[in-house]
């Protein structure tokens, strides 16, 4: 029997091998091909061609990444093992890491958890061999276990944004979803599907609309394969029709994920997603943004700092497709993201709980709850 997609690891990390291994996204749902990345270039691709993709599951691929990059850079400067690698200096090491760091930052510019993750572990980098004079092999150890704790820490984060979704909603409601916010796009429930799956689970038997989500088709090829294959009653949607379900009654939240929520709420996702949201505001649907704290970007005020990532004419005009559907040389515009402005959002649910307008102050609240938190561990 073959293994649900369910039961595989959205990413992974081989230390033997030296390699991130992912399943390739783009190959979805007709064939599950599970690929291992071992160079820089290999990474980079994997995330820009969104071979993975969704924000946390790029911070965790870009957390090991730069693990089997910093081990490279050790068997690059010609020792035959990095435990060889004693006498290596800090600071030759650091320079190149930093360069890859870059490197990797550089391939996606709108999903916060890619430069959040890469800060996280060039932090320990710095704090283990620069100021606590600790060998290179020594700093490998820490940047593979803060790696590891990224992912980790993902899989808690989602079941909490799962505990407290749910408790928006009740047994048998419409819920409706944009592109893939779901396991695939983390490193297990999902964020906005982690109120789904809980509820699946409990027996709430809610009807799920996923909107296809044009033009890479996140929402037909992941999301609605993910939750067919957990059993949740599943209806794929064009994205215009969206207006019409929820005309019909019968949608009773929204939910989706998010890749940067500015300190204002403005929350960057998918494009379409404003769209699925305003319409939400016109028929009184609440909606509902699912946003793991490391996608809060306090340091962007508003949604109109988000840098918003432009993709290829290709991806409208000719992918997917067995021909091209639109005349040569036609002006196509295609942002994969837009901002939804925060007073369309009814609330932000994070691991720390549910944040309501004012989101300037519920966000700020968010932070010292988290802050708290960690101090206690
Ligand atoms: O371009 P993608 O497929 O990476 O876009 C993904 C999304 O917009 C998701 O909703 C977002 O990253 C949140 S994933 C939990």
């Amino acid at each position: 029997m073959s293994k649900n997609i369910m039961d595989y690891e959205t990413v992974e990390l081989d230390d033997n091998d030296s390699s991130v291994v992912i399943i390739d996204q783009t190959k979805l749902p007709g064939k599950t091909e599970i690929i291992r990345l071992h160079t820089a270039q290999e990474i980079w691709d994997a995330i820009y061609l969104l071979k993975v993709r969704g924000a946390p599951a790029i911070g965790v691929a870009a957390a090991f990444g730069i693990y089997v990059l910093a081990k490279g850079i050790v068997i690059d400067a010609g020792y035959d093992s990095v435990s060889d690698a004693e006498e290596m200096d800090f600071g030759d090491f650091y320079d190149k890491f930093r360069e890859q760091k870059e490197y990797l930052n550089s391939s996606r510019p709108t999903a916060v958890n890619l430069s959040w993750a890469l800060n996280r572990m060039e932090t320990v980098c710095l704090k283990a061999g620069r100021d606590e004079k600790k060998s290179v092999p020594k700093v490998l150890k820490i940047l593979y276990k803060e790696a590891v704790e990224i992912k980790e820490e993902d899989t808690w984060v989602c079941k909490m944004i799962g505990e407290y979704g749910l408790a928006l909603v009740k047994p048998g409601d419409g819920i409706l979803t944009h592109c893939n916010a779901g396991q695939l796009a983390t490193s297990k429930y999902g964020t906005a599907t982690a109120p789904i799956y809980l509820g699946h689970e409990r027996g709430y038997n809610f009807k799920v609309f996923a909107d296809e989500t044009r033009p890479l088709l996140q929402g037909a090829r992941l999301t609605a394969y993910e939750l067919h294959s957990s059993g949740v009653d599943v209806t794929l949607i064009c994205d215009n029709m969206s207006a019409m379900v929820m005309k019909n009654g019968w949608v009773n939240a929204v939910f989706v994920g998010c890749d940067r929520v500015a300190a204002n709420g403005d929350a960057a996702n998918k494009i379409g997603t404003s769209v699925v949201a305003t319409v939400a505001k016109r028929y009184g649907v609440p909606f509902y943004v699912c946003a793991p704290t490391s996608t809060i970007d306090y340091d962007t005020p508003t949604g109109a700092e988000i840098k918003i990532e432009q993709r290829p004419a290709e991806e409208v005009t000719e992918m997917w497709y067995k021909e091209r559907m639109a005349p040569e040389g036609v002006k196509v515009f295609n942002p994969a993201f837009d901002v939804t402005d925060n007073e369309l959002i009814t609330a932000i649910v994070t691991e720390y709980g549910v944040a309501r307008a004012p989101f300037q102050e519920s966000l700020a609240e968010i932070r010292l709850k988290k802050e708290a938190a960690q101090k206690n561990k």
